[in-house]
């Protein structure tokens, strides 16, 4: 309302446009108004203290960079949007300003408004270089999360020296310079998971993603979720973000399934969709989103019987048994033993900062004598267990006294269904032959000296029961 006096509204608008500049006077370091053509209509005397004006020329009427070099209001008024928090040099003084668009009623652009908020931007030092501690906490956060996403083994981690292990290699470095989908079939704790970094890492996708997700660690109403991703406002409670899936973070890289044998059969649809089409559809999207991944399952399940069974899509089955991997279990491959219990030994050692143990020969022995039901892993923990409860450098048969023996002779010998004698006389032969050349190292002569026959009738029995080409000589000492 007008006061008393006052006739127009001109007057008003006058009054209350001094009013306003009074209050910039008072309230910032600086402020400058310019109009449309970028000349500087008022300035204040602070501002003009700051950049050593000097008190005879007058400001008004000059371009407003010719006052203030690097000004940016031409640009403000240009684009018509705000700069509401900058850091600007005058001279050698970092200051922190504002820059606004002056509009009229119909939104035109008729000048624009700077203000110096802080001239010591000295004092904000404390809360920028927290900042940029926080940023590079989050670039570091960032580099972490990618290199957990790499492949963290490669197939020289992969310890054996049996055929049977060699073959599996094999084979997986030839999966590896493919892209087709990979299943890897094995026991528990036969190395899955080592097998499926290692293929990852020698595929052409090695720099990209490998990103896993466990199907049997996580519970089935969050797997569809996790899997294909989520739009905001898929559900009650779904964020306003959309929250990327697994296929997603996989893209130009690796998804790994493990455990995909316990994936929901409403899941197996689905997952068989996108594997079909390459594209994802996220919860509550109806935009389908193409994706680059090469898939490696991975389960301990019997799959095909779980088809058979019902409990698994045929279709999602023969989609994944493109380059099938099979782990054999540890007991069918005893002689890698010794050179699996270097390793593990070595890994412990490592780990506990303490000297590297080994086990003897006995020992060796004793631990081929068991059928390892939860193979490398199982034996890196009993090694882990004796290594730390007996202070001995080399662990002998009375340290892994708690193992049971059931080696697979001894148990069908027991359990199994009666069978000729000759066949059983005979496996009993071979499973105390690998045993002895797990015992030895691999070292022939020296196994044939455990068995008590010799060298020659080793070989004869080695060439008999078939094992000749998957014992390699050994010829370095022990
Ligand atoms: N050939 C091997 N050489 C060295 N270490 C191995 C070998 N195989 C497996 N391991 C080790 O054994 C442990 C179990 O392996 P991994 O987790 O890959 O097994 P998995 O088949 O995925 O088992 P699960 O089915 O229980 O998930 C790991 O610590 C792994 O490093
Ligand atoms: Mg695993």
């Amino acid at each position: 309302m007008a006061r008393p006096g006052l006739t127009n509204d001109a007057d008003v608008r006058s009054l209350a446009s001094n009013a306003l500049l009074r209050l910039f006077d008072s309230l910032y370091e600086g402020a400058v108004v310019v109009d449309r053509a970028g000349r500087i209509t008022w300035i204040n005397d602070k501002y003009k203290a700051l950049i050593g004006w000097n008190g005879a020329d007058p400001v008004e009427g000059r371009m407003v960079e010719e006052v203030i070099p690097n000004s940016r209001l031409r640009h403000v008024m240009e684009s018509g949007r705000a700069e509401l928090l900058d850091v600007f040099a005058i001279g050698s003084r970092q200051v922190v300003v504002s820059r606004i668009p002056l509009q009229d009623e119909s939104g035109a652009v008729i000048g624009g408004l700077g203000v110096i908020l802080y001239d010591r931007v000295q004092a904000l030092k404390p809360i920028v270089s927290k900042f940029q501690q926080l940023q590079a906490d989050l670039a570091s956060a960032r580099r972490e999360l990618a290199e957990t996403r790499q492949a963290k083994y490669r197939f020289s981690q992969m310890v054996g020296l049996s055929s049977r292990l060699r073959d599996v290699k094999e084979q997986a470095r030839r999966a590896a310079e493919r892209d087709a989908t990979v299943l890897l079939l094995g026991e528990t704790g036969t190395g899955k998971e080592l097998m499926a970094h290692a293929i990852h890492g020698a595929s052409r996708r090695a720099d990209k993603p490998l990103v896993g997700l466990n199907a049997a660690a996580i519970p089935e109403t969050l797997l569809e979720s996790e899997l294909f991703g989520v739009e905001p406002g898929a559900y009650t409670g779904a964020g306003t973000k959309p929250r990327p899936g697994k296929f997603q973070l996989a893209d130009g890289g690796t998804l790994f399934l493990d455990e995909v044998g316990d994936m929901p059969l409403m899941l197996q649809a689905k997952l068989l969709r996108v594997l079909q089409e390459g594209e994802v559809e996220p919860i509550g999207s109806t935009r389908l989103r193409t994706i680059d991944v090469r898939v490696i399952a991975a389960t301990s399940r019997d799959l095909k019987a779980m088809v058979d069974a019902g409990g698994f899509r045929a279709d999602l089955y023969y989609r994944l048994n493109v380059l099938p991997i099979r782990l054999p279990p540890l007991r069918e491959r005893l002689e890698d033993l010794p050179v699996l219990c270097e390793a593990l030994l070595e890994q412990i050692a490592e780990k506990a900062g303490e000297p590297v143990k080994s086990v003897s020969a006995a020992g060796l022995a004793r631990l081929a004598a068991y059928h390892w039901p939860g193979n490398v892993r199982e034996l890196g923990n009993i090694l882990q267990l004796a290594a730390a409860r007996h202070d001995v450098r080399l662990l002998g048969a009375e340290h892994f006294d708690d193992l049971p023996v059931t080696a697979p002779v001894a148990a069908q010998a027991i359990e199994g269904e009666v069978r000729a004698l000759r066949d059983a006389v005979a496996a009993a032969e071979k499973a105390e032959i690998v045993k002895g050349l797990a015992a030895a190292h691999g070292v022939k002569l020296n196994a044939a000296k455990l068995l008590h026959i010799s060298r020659a009738q080793l070989y004869e029995k080695l060439a008999a029961h078939g094992l000749l080409s998957e014992t390699p000589d050994r010829k370095e000492a022990v």
